[in-house]
């Protein structure tokens, strides 16, 4: 019997080594280094597929690209973030949470694409052929073209390509197949990695579009190294909260289109439904009678805006270091708005605890949310209004300036279609080529300024 041999395989960056070491010496990550039993068998089944990809190097004017090259998976929002639908040959991964929806999103849009004439391998290793037929009857999903295969072997999944030659193969999911060239456990770093190997190879060669299904860890990331999100040409992350019906996919990485986008679906009882106006779905429980601390702000993440609104609650402080607590925006972002507000504008907030949230658990990575967070403090604490009829733009520098932002004219439009009368916005980025009539533009440049322009007047001179 062959030796069995064991290394240690950083899961961030994928460096392999004999022995346990506390440090990455490549990616320089600590305590990422996990065992791996493994023996190599020689019983590997080759890639046996027809190729038609051409490796000679050809000039980029006679390299022929056609409309076909893109299709739609019948879901617009999916598409979104796809770039405009899938990439023939293309490999995409899909991230997120068990039970969030990754299933039936990718049984879904292979419904779709099969109805179209295009060939479609399900593989499911985590689900019978059954269980698959009793979710597809639920979404009303039935289609000639599509087929089901419940298989955990990556080569059985391979010669099923061969003999099927489908257009479209999906993994669901790549922790739970497993390459039997490897003896490493499947979802093994090793395996995950081998296969994801194996699966692009696939697409790279033959054409094939691969979406891969993945798990994530408890940090969010997808289970695996982080070379997995290297390899593969799109990454998205499928998030939304546990009790709430809605789904965000996002995309993080897409050689074929821009990154950040977002698309919104709300799961019911017979599948994803796509959600054509996100902004009103965010904004639909903000109560009729405003509270101070309440701002709504309009974000851009990739092509599409988005309004939500941000909350935020300033009381005293009972503990020695008060508490600062921020949800669906990132932490330190919030310290250095904080640090802004207390020596630009001198709001003193060192006995006081702050809490921020982004309402409907949405993640804001983007610097324009600056202002609205800003005011929401301020107002807050002051315990006065914005007015709720306004919406807030704008990034925060060190010294209190209001810096511009990309894609303003795209944030005011969805505004106003949403019924805003005023907008305040960096003066930086103005004017606009065509703006609505219907919304009043007020640009500044300094954050008292904004403040000054959000709250009625006459607390202003009490307060500030
Ligand atoms: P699933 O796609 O199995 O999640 P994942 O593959 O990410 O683990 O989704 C399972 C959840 O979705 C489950 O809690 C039930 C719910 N669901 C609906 O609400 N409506 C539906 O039509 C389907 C198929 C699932
Ligand atoms: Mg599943």
């Amino acid at each position: 019997m062959a030796k069995i041999k064991t290394k240690w395989i950083c899961l961030n960056c994928g460096y392999e080594t004999t022995g346990y070491l506390g440090k990455c010496p490549d990616c320089g990550e600590w305590g990422s280094l996990t065992e791996e039993k493994l023996q190599k068998n020689d019983n590997k089944k080759g890639l046996t597929v027809n190729i038609n990809f051409k490796s000679e190097p050809q000039l980029l004017k006679n390299i022929e690209i056609d409309d076909a090259m893109r299709f739609s998976t019948g879901l617009s929002e999916f598409d979104r973030v796809l770039g405009g639908g899938l990439v023939r040959g293309s490999l995409v991964l899909i991230g997120g949470d068990p039970g969030i929806g990754k299933s039936t999103l990718v049984l879904q849009s292979s419904g779709n694409i099969a109805k179209k004439g295009i060939k479609v391998l399900y593989a499911s290793a985590e689900e019978s052929a059954r269980q698959i037929k009793l979710r597809a009857n639920r979404l009303n999903v039935d289609s000639e073209n599509l087929y089901i295969y419940a298989e955990t072997n990556l080569d059985e999944i391979q010669t099923n390509i061969n003999n099927i030659k489908p257009d479209v193969v999906i993994i669901d999911s790549i922790q739970a197949v497993y390459n039997s060239g490897l003896t490493s456990s499947p979802g093994s770093v090793s395996q995950v990695r081998e296969c994801c190997n194996i699966l692009m190879n696939i697409a790279k060669t033959c054409g094939i579009t691969v979406i891969v299904v993945g798990h994530v860890t408890k940090d969010g990331m997808i289970a695996g190294p982080k070379v997995l999100e290297h390899m593969v040409d799109t990454v998205l992350y499928f998030e939304g909260e546990r009790y709430k019906s809605y789904r965000l996919i996002r995309t993080i990485k897409n050689r074929f289109g821009s990154t950040n986008d977002v698309g919104v679906f709300n799961m019911e009882d017979d599948g994803l439904v796509e959600v054509t106006n996100p902004s009103e779905l965010f904004l639909a429980e903000r109560c009729e009678s405003i509270t101070p601390g309440s701002v709504v702000i309009a974000t851009s993440e990739g092509t599409r805006p988005l309004l939500v609104e941000i909350q935020a609650l300033v009381g005293p402080t009972s503990y020695a270091s008060p508490r600062r607590v921020a949800t669906g925006i990132e932490y330190n972002r919030v310290l250095q708005i904080l640090a802004v507000l207390e020596k630009r504008v001198g709001l003193n907030l060192s006995k006081h605890d702050v809490y921020i949230n982004v309402v409907g658990g949405i993640n804001i990575q983007e610097p324009a949310a600056d202002l609205g967070v800003a005011l929401a403090v301020a107002t807050c604490a002051r315990n006065v209004i914005v007015d709720p009829e306004t919406v807030i733009i704008g990034e925060i520098g060190l010294s209190g300036e209001i810096r511009s932002v990309r894609q303003l004219e795209l944030r005011i439009n969805e505004a106003a279609k949403l019924g805003f009368k005023k907008a305040i916005v960096p003066k930086a980025s103005l004017p606009l080529k065509n703006s609505p009539k219907e919304i009043k533009i007020i640009g500044v440049s300094r954050l008292i300024e904004a403040i000054a322009s959000s709250i009625p007047v006459k607390e202003m001179q009490n307060e500030f």
